[in-house]
């Protein structure tokens, strides 16, 4: 078997992890003592099952307002050149310190936080098995974000097929890659990851999906993007362009969710960003093509 020559490359192979780390931001990330009201934990609104994304448009978690925003899934992380939707943060432990701190997320500090699990059995143990220093903020964030970076799905049929083996997807699967090419999708959904790496408008053939009134969350602010980060006129609607790996268990689909199936995120991504129509069989083949894009999880090493 030998490797295709492809635009899009597999996912490099996943870095090495602390693994007693890895297992104890696997427990905070669980766990309510990380807000400040102890009510949610990060699992409350990221789910394994979903990629972890979550199955609604917007989330309702206990004791916060609905999410403005749709739950983005968390694979592949490491991977990642920009979290959130708008891309408003290029370092993984700089978005733990937003979210630690938001009100309508954890709301609380990670000094509060490190606190609270000291306060709690068997926290300051475990903390002492993995880090020199024991339980520290500092290494709180640490372990939580070693957990998001082990985070990985690796191996997929799609990998597995750029790698050479061409029974890995199906004849429609790969009709569907060379539409995805040569339609221009991945103009935008590029590199190894499909995506993530591209500031993009959702309407770039059309006027603005937010404008025309499709898709709104009735808060005229989620919508606007890379403007709420820049303050730049041309970046009003710009989102950063997801990856398209594990989308099979991410449904809804767009940064508000008003996509509920895959067929009709293509349909709308064909529509407003390549100002063409596809034919039901095309649409069809692209969607086989996404389904092949979904890994187990690596486990951490
Ligand atoms: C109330 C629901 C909720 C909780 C609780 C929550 N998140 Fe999220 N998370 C979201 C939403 C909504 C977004 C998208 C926000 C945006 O793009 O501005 C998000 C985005 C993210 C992202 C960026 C993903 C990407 O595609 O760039 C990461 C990483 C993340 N959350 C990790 C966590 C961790 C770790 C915790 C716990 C400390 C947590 N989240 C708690 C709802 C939640
Ligand atoms: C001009 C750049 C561009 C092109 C071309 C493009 N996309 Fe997208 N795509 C985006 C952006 C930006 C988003 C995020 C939009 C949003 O969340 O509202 C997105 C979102 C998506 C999503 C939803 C992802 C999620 O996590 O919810 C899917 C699926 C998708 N695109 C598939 C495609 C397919 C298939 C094509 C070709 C028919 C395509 N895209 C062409 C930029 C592009």
């Amino acid at each position: 078997m030998s490797q295709r020559s492809e635009p899009i490359l597999p996912l490099p192979p996943a870095a090495a992890l602390d693994a007693s780390r890895v297992a104890l931001g696997a427990s905070l990330f669980q766990s309510p003592l990380l807000s400040g009201d102890g009510r949610v934990s990060c699992g409350s609104c990221h789910l394994e099952r979903h990629g972890w994304a979550d199955g609604a448009a917007h989330t309702r978690a206990p004791g916060r307002p609905p999410t403005e925003l749709n739950v983005p899934a968390l694979t592949n992380l490491q991977f990642y050149h920009y979290f959130s939707w708008a891309g408003a943060y290029d370092d993984l432990s700089a978005h733990a310190d937003a979210l630690i701190a938001n009100q309508d997320l954890m709301g609380t500090s990670w000094e509060a936080a490190a606190e609270r699990l000291a306060a709690a059995p068997g926290w300051r143990e475990r903390f002492t098995r993995a880090f020199p220093d024991g339980l520290t903020p500092g290494n709180v964030r640490a372990a939580l974000v070693e957990y998001e970076r082990s985070l990985t799905s690796l191996d997929s049929p799609f990998d597995r097929w750029l790698q050479g083996d061409t029974t890995a997807i199906s004849p429609e699967a790969e009709q569907g890659y060379r539409l995805f090419e040569s339609r221009g999708c991945i103009s935008c959904h590029q590199g190894a990851l499909l995506g993530g790496n591209l500031f993009q408008r959702l309407g770039v053939m059309h006027e603005p999906r937010a404008e025309a009134g499709a898709g709104s969350t009735g808060k005229p602010s989620a919508a606007l993007g890379r403007f709420l980060v820049t303050g730049l006129e041309e970046d009003r609607y710009v989102l950063r362009v997801p990856t398209l790996r594990n989308i099979a268990l991410t449904a809804p689909y767009l940064h508000d969710g008003s996509a509920a199936t895959l067929a009709q995120a293509v349909d709308i991504m064909a529509e407003y960003q390549l100002g063409k129509l596809l034919g039901p069989d095309e649409k069809q083949s692209i969607v086989q093509f996404l389904l092949s894009l979904s890994g187990p999880r690596a486990e951490a090493r």
